[in-house]
C-alpha cells in the first residue's frame, strides 16, 4: 500500500509518500516563513497564493524522491481541515484531481488527526494513548482511542500555546516563528527573575489559558523598557515565560492523566503512554519536563522527532494509510472544513485560533 499525502492547512506546502508499513518514502516541506516574516505572522491571502504556486512542484518532488509513479499509488490523502480555507481548498482540489484522473481513493484527513496518529508512525503505538497536542493553532489534551475516535479532555480557552510563544517573541523583537527564538534566548536566561502567572494551574480539568500570561509579558516589558531591552532582560523574560509554560503544561497534563486512567483502567495498569505532538513539542525544555512528569506517573513518554512534530505531509499520508486500511475513504463531494473538531461530542472551543 502506498499513499501520497498533501498538507496545505497553514503556512507549509507539503507532500509526502508513505507506505503501508509506515516507511516514509518522501517527505517534502516548503515553508513560506520568508513570505510571512515581514508581517510578523501568517497572512491568509499570502499563504493561499503561495500554496497555489508551490503545490504542483512539491507533489512532483515528493513523487520523484519516493521513486514512485502515480500508477503505484493506492490513495491520495489531503488535509481537509481545520485550517485556513484558501490553502485547504488548494490541497483538497489537487488531491481530488489526482484521484479522479488516476481512479484511486481520495481521503480527507483532519489535520489534528495527522498530528495525533504520528506516534503510531514513529513508535508503532497501540490505542489508546494520551496526547498533548501543542502547536500554533491548537492546544489540546486528547485520549486517542482509535482512528477517527478521539476524546477531548482539555483545550485552550483563548490562545494556542504556539501563538503565545510567537506573540512573546514579537513583543521582545525576536524573529518569527517565535517558538524556536524564545527557546534559544531562554537557554541563557534566569527563569526565576520574573514571577509570571501560571494560568489555570491548580484548577480542575485540563483546559488551558494563555492570554493572561501574554498580557503579563507585555506589562513586564513596558515596566523594563527605557530604550532598548538588554539581552539579559530578553533572555530572563524568555526563560521566565518558558518556566511558566512548563508549569502549566505539567499541571494540566497531570489532571488529564488522572482522567485518562479513569477512562482506560486496563491500559493504565499495563502500559500507559503520554505523547506530545505539534510544533511546540519541538521545544527541548518542554519535552524534558513532560518526560519527568510521565515517569512520575508511570507513563511511557513518546515525542516524535521535531520534523514530524511541526506541520508536514508524512503525517497526512500516514493518517491516509490508517484510514485506507479500514476502508475509510471519502467522496468527491467532500468540502474543506475551516473548523473541524476531532471530538464532535466536546463542547465548541471558545476561542482556539484558526484551527480549533
Ligand atoms: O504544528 P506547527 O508547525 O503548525 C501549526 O499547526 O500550528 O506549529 C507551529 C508553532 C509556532 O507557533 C511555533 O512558534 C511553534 O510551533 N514552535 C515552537 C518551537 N518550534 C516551533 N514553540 C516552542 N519551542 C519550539 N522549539
Ligand atoms: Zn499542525
Amino acid at each position: 500500500m502506498i499513499v501520497l499525502g498533501i498538507e496545505t492547512s497553514c503556512d507549509e506546502t507539503a507532500a509526502a509518500v508513505v507506505d503501508g508499513d509506515g516507511r516514509i518514502l518522501a517527505d517534502e516541506v516548503l515553508s513560506q516563513i520568508d513570505d510571512h516574516r515581514p508581517f510578523g505572522g501568517i497572512v491568509p491571502e499570502v499563504a493561499a497564493r503561495a500554496h497555489l504556486e508551490l503545490i504542483d512542484g512539491i507533489v512532483d518532488r515528493a513523487m520523484g524522491r519516493a521513486g514512485v509513479e502515480f500508477s503505484d499509488l493506492d490513495a491520495v490523502a489531503a488535509t481537509g481541515g481545520p485550517g485556513l480555507i484558501g490553502g485547504l481548498l488548494i490541497g483538497v482540489m489537487t488531491a481530488k484531481a489526482i484521484a479522479t484522473v488516476r481512479s484511486m481513493a481520495f481521503i480527507a484527513v483532519n489535520h489534528l488527526e495527522g498530528h495525533a496518529l504520528t506516534a503510531r508512525l514513529t513508535d508503532g503505538l497501540d490505542f489508546p494513548y494520551l496526547l498533548l497536542l501543542v502547536s500554533g493553532g491548537h492546544c489540546q489534551l486528547l485520549a486517542v482511542e482509535g482512528v477517527g475516535d478521539y476524546r477531548r479532555l482539555g483545550t485552550t480557552l483563548d490562545d494556542a500555546l504556539g501563538e503565545a510563544f510567537d506573540k512573546t517573541a514579537k513583543m521582545l523583537g525576536l524573529g518569527f516563528p517565535g517558538g524556536p527564538e524564545v527557546e534559544k534566548a531562554a537557554r541563557s536566561g534566569d527563569g526565576s527573575r520574573f514571577p509570571l502567572p501560571r494560568p489555570m494551574k491548580g484548577r480542575e480539568g485540563a483546559d488551558f489559558s494563555f492570554s493572561g500570561l501574554k498580557t503579563r509579558v507585555r506589562q513586564t516589558i513596558e515596566g523594563l523598557a527605557q530604550g532598548d531591552l538588554e539581552d539579559r532582560d530578553v533572555a530572563d523574560l524568555c526563560a521566565s515565560f518558558q518556566a511558566a509554560v512548563e508549569d502549566v503544561l505539567a499541571d494540566r497534563t497531570a489532571n488529564a492523566i488522572l482522567t485518562f486512567r479513569g477512562l482506560h483502567p486496563e491500559t493504565s495498569l499495563s502500559s500507559p503512554v503520554l505523547v506530545v505532538a505539534g510544533g511546540v513539542a519541538a521545544n527541548e525544555a518542554i519535552r524534558k519536563r513532560l518526560k519527568v512528569l510521565a515517569a512520575e506517573k508511570g507513563f511511557q513518554f513518546v515525542a516524535p522527532p521535531p520534523n514530524l512534530c511541526t506541520d508536514n505531509a508524512a503525517m497526512i499520508a500516514w493518517a491516509g494509510v490508517e484510514r485506507l486500511k479500514l476502508g475509510m475513504t471519502d467522496d468527491f463531494d467532500f468540502k474543506a472544513r475551516p473548523r473541524w473538531p476531532l471530538d464532535p461530542d466536546a463542547p465548541p472551543a471558545p476561542g482556539a485560533g484558526v484551527k480549533a
